[in-house]
């Protein structure tokens, strides 16, 4: 989507709205898929819900992209601008066991950087990409961790009220890769609470972590994590190992031979060879099992 009307370009400036015209938005995800469309790079938190309601009024269809590592983005020109947020600086700061984190920080630096401080407890999410609000948005876990479990406060942009609002850990709803924040809410920034250790003992259990996901994940190769989440009481991928789709393709979309739940971009796969990889091993589950796959990675569908 092109946003080419003079007078909105020049409120979208006066707002302190960067504007960058036909991005490729591959790069920006860690799948490396997507076509392209403008972006709007959002430096202050105050200005966004002014921008979206000019954007309403002015009937331009808009989406928010976070880090980019556990969503499908379509091909061709996106029929939505895009919003993101620019890093802040600093993006971490500390008082006591508390640590107030820009939602656009990257999850795995905030892990290291918090560490540094002696605030351990997120030792399991060191291997998962991504930035701080994605991670809340999804309850992003990983060896038993869950960042939910670390909230105390988020600051919010609330679609319903068009405010920015802080909402109370309490009042927010982590479950299994779900949280209760509506779709188009934008989580701005984030006050964890971190359990006191020592920095060697994290430094251990992020050491050990990294292990297990170097032994189990195609972590050089470009994929969004998990594709589907695992059915109550079982474990998706490891059904779709068992149904010897490991390696299975359309066109460059490829199941993984290292983890079947990760579905990788071996080449120059598209959005719809992506897709329909995910059509046919969630129907070849199906048929098999009888269990019905849910998608983990969030797909924005072009209507
Ligand atoms: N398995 C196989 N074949 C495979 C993959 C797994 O047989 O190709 C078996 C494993 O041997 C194990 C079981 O399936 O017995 C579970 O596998 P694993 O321990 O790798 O965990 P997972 O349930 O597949 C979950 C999360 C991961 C997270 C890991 C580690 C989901 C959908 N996935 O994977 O999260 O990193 O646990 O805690 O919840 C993600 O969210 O994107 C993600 C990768």
């Amino acid at each position: 989507m092109r946003i080419s009307d003079p007078k909105m370009m020049a409120a979208i400036a006066g707002l302190g709205v960067e504007h960058k015209p036909g991005v490729s938005l591959a790069p920006k995800t860690s799948l490396e898929i997507g076509g392209t469309s403008d972006i709007l790079i959002i430096r202050k938190h105050e200005s966004l819900p002014e921008l979206i309601r000019m954007l309403k009024q002015a009937d331009v269809p808009h989406r928010f992209l976070g880090g980019g590592s556990n969503v499908l983005l379509p091909d061709g020109e996106l029929p939505w601008v895009i919003l993101q947020l620019a890093r802040q600086d600093p993006e971490v700061r500390f008082e006591g066991n508390n640590v107030f984190v820009d939602c656009a920080a990257d999850l795995g630096r905030t892990v290291t950087t918090c560490a540094k401080h002696d605030l351990g407890g997120m030792e399991g999410l060191i291997g998962v990409p991504g930035s701080i609000g994605g991670a809340l948005r999804m309850n992003a876990g990983a060896y038993g961790t869950q960042i939910g479990t670390y909230v105390r406060e988020v600051q919010v942009y609330r679609a319903g009220t068009g405010r920015i609002e802080i909402l109370r850990g309490a009042e927010i709803n982590f479950e299994y890769r779900h949280t209760s924040f509506a779709l188009d809410d934008i989580m701005l920034s984030v006050r964890l609470e971190l359990p006191s250790k020592p920095y060697s003992e994290i430094l251990q259990g992020i050491r050990i972590c990294n292990e297990k996901r170097r032994a189990s994940q195609p972590l050089n190769q470009k994929s969004a994590g998990c594709i589907f989440k695992n059915p109550p009481g079982g474990s998706a991928g490891r059904m779709i190992d068992e149904l010897g789709l490991k390696g299975h393709s359309v066109g460059d979309a490829r199941v993984s031979d290292r983890h079947a739940n990760f579905f990788i971009n071996a080449g120059h796969a598209s959005a719809a060879d992506m897709l329909a990889l995910i059509a046919d091993v969630r129907e070849r589950v199906r048929d098999h099992y009888g269990v019905e796959l849910e998608e983990e990675v969030i797909v924005w569908k072009a209507r």
